[in-house]
């Protein structure tokens, strides 16, 4: 039996964790990814509304270019902490401080492996330097954290050393990172409960995810008695990565019942425009805000979750909790109950052998290893039953694109909608993002895309390119639709216009 905590009712007078949010530093160093100033500041302004306490906002002394974006977030005014990263050096608090930042965050190597090769000192030295820095920071800044790097490849006994330094010189709170991520959960709560009753100051950690256990190594932490966790959206950082935000922030309210203060409905938002940003999608089956995390294709599943969603699901964290959608998946494990739900929606009721004949066609499809879509469904029910699901609201007549280098790309759609010719001329960032921008312009009431992928099927300049997007209509509801074909410019205006077509025939029952 799983453990269950006992909430109280008041969110304010559960635990508190304070969320410290990384993404803008260590997340962007990523191999690969690189926000630009104005993309940081949107991302800053993002972490504040939705709750995060302090954002590491950059590295001020690692270029001329990082310190003016940290001192540009600094001076957008937000309501949360800042926090600058510097190495224990006095300049680096200097860029620190002089970006304007509240927090300055210090570091030094601890472990012998770093201690020896990156900055050549004995511990005796790290612990005077530790002092000194912490010191002087604190002389400039109210609130000083301070990092012993690779603490977990670092004897306890020096680790209590260097930290009571830091503490001694004012530090407000101490962080243990698992740097090289090899603590386990085991071991992180053995360190933090060897630390806590000798750090009378907040201790936070930072774990690494080179074994995929950081979310872990990070709850453990907050089980032994650890105030703060440092993660990043989607657990972007060096190498393998940092402790998730949303996948923490859900074990530590929805298991422990603490309160981390964040508004956990926009955490799905939030992971969209981090994988905007930093260019790394998240897999579908990535916990919390991964597509398929509340998405149910077995037929045993659905069945359960349409009569009661906790019996495949947590049950303490909903789709709602985190902003995300419960979805029902048409695959070859599709069954009967879920294939009815999804028709009552378009008024179809197939009879049993009807019902035998739809699901064996999904089933055929999807053994071919293509992605069925809600679209495909209706189209199988139509054919099948002689039943319409809504006929065919939006049709193409003819599209025409112009693009270039020397021009902007500008798609002209003419469309029968609702049996009536309309025009719609759009520009867009490229070809097929006019085209669908000019589409959506035909019908009156537009669907939003949420979701756009493509991908080559078949290799070559002549590849064949499979699109599969998501829309939203105007009451929050989402569909899915894909196309292919050898010019994705038409492919991707097709399935565009089965996700509109969807849009429609599921409005036909609020009408
Ligand atoms: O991984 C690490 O040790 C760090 C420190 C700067 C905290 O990122
Ligand atoms: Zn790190």
């Amino acid at each position: 039996m799983v453990r269950q905590v006992a909430f109280s009712s008041d969110k304010n007078s559960r635990r508190r964790i304070t969320v410290f949010d990384t993404t803008l530093r260590d997340g962007e160093q990523t191999p690969g990814v690189s926000f630009t100033p104005s993309d940081k500041i949107e991302i800053a302004h993002q972490l504040s509304d939705i709750g995060v306490h302090i954002i590491e906002a950059g590295f001020p002394a690692s270029s001329a270019d990082e310190y003016s974006t940290v001192k540009a977030i600094a001076a957008e005014n937000l309501d949360v902490i800042i926090c600058g990263l510097a190495r224990s050096v006095k300049q680096d608090v200097d860029r620190c401080i002089d970006a304007g930042v509240d927090m300055v965050h210090v570091f030094i190597p601890t472990s012998e492996v770093q201690r020896i090769h990156t900055i050549r000192k004995s511990h005796e030295e790290v612990v005077a330097i530790t002092g000194d820095i912490v010191r002087y920071a604190r002389d400039h800044a109210d609130k000083v954290l301070f990092s012993a790097m690779d603490a977990t490849r670092t004897g306890i006994p020096e680790l209590i050393e260097v930290y009571t330094a830091a503490v001694e010189a004012g530090a407000t709170a101490i962080n243990v990172p698992d740097t090289v991520g090899v603590a386990t959960p085991t071991f992180m709560q053995a360190m933090i409960g060897a630390l806590r009753p000798k750090i009378p100051v907040t201790i936070d950690v930072h774990c690494h995810n080179d074994f995929g256990m950081a979310t872990a190594n990070t709850i453990s932490a907050v089980e032994a008695g650890a105030d703060q966790v440092q993660v990043t959206v989607n657990g972007i950082g060096e190498r393998a990565g940092n402790a998730d935000l949303a996948c923490t922030v859900m074990v530590i309210e929805s298991i422990f019942g603490c309160n981390t203060g964040i508004k956990t409905e926009r955490l799905v938002e939030t992971s969209r425009m981090i994988s905007r940003f930093s260019g790394i999608m998240v897999p579908p089956t990535y916990p919390v805000t991964g597509e398929f995390a509340f998405s149910h294709e077995s037929g045993i599943h659905s069945q359960g979750v349409i009569e009661n969603s906790s019996t495949f699901e947590p049950g303490i964290m909903t789709p709602e909790m985190v902003g995300h959608r419960r979805r029902l998946k048409l695959g070859k494990h599709v069954g009967r109950h879920a294939v009815r739900e999804m028709l009552s929606q378009v008024h179809i009721s197939p009879d049993d052998a009807q019902m035998d004949e739809i699901i064996s066609r999904i089933k055929q499809i999807s053994s071919k290893g293509k992605k069925v879509t809600e679209h495909d469904l209706y189209e199988i029910a139509e054919t099948v039953t002689g039943m319409s699901t809504g006929g065919r609201y939006v049709e193409l007549v003819d599209i025409a694109i112009m693009t270039g280098n020397h021009m902007i790309p500008t798609a002209t759609v003419r469309a029968r909608v609702n049996g009536v010719e309309e025009v719609c001329c759009r520009t867009g960032n490229g070809a097929v993002d006019a085209a669908i921008k000019a589409l959506i312009g035909t019908v009156p009431k537009p669907a939003t895309l949420k979701e756009f992928h493509i991908s080559a099927i078949s290799e070559g300049s002549d590849a064949i390119g499979h699109v599969t997007l998501v829309v939203e209509d105007e009451k929050g509801r989402v569909f899915d639709a894909a196309a292919s074909g050898d010019d994705v410019v038409l492919a991707s205006t097709e399935a565009m216009i089965n996700a509109i077509n969807m849009v429609y025939r599921n409005g036909r029952n609020n009408h």
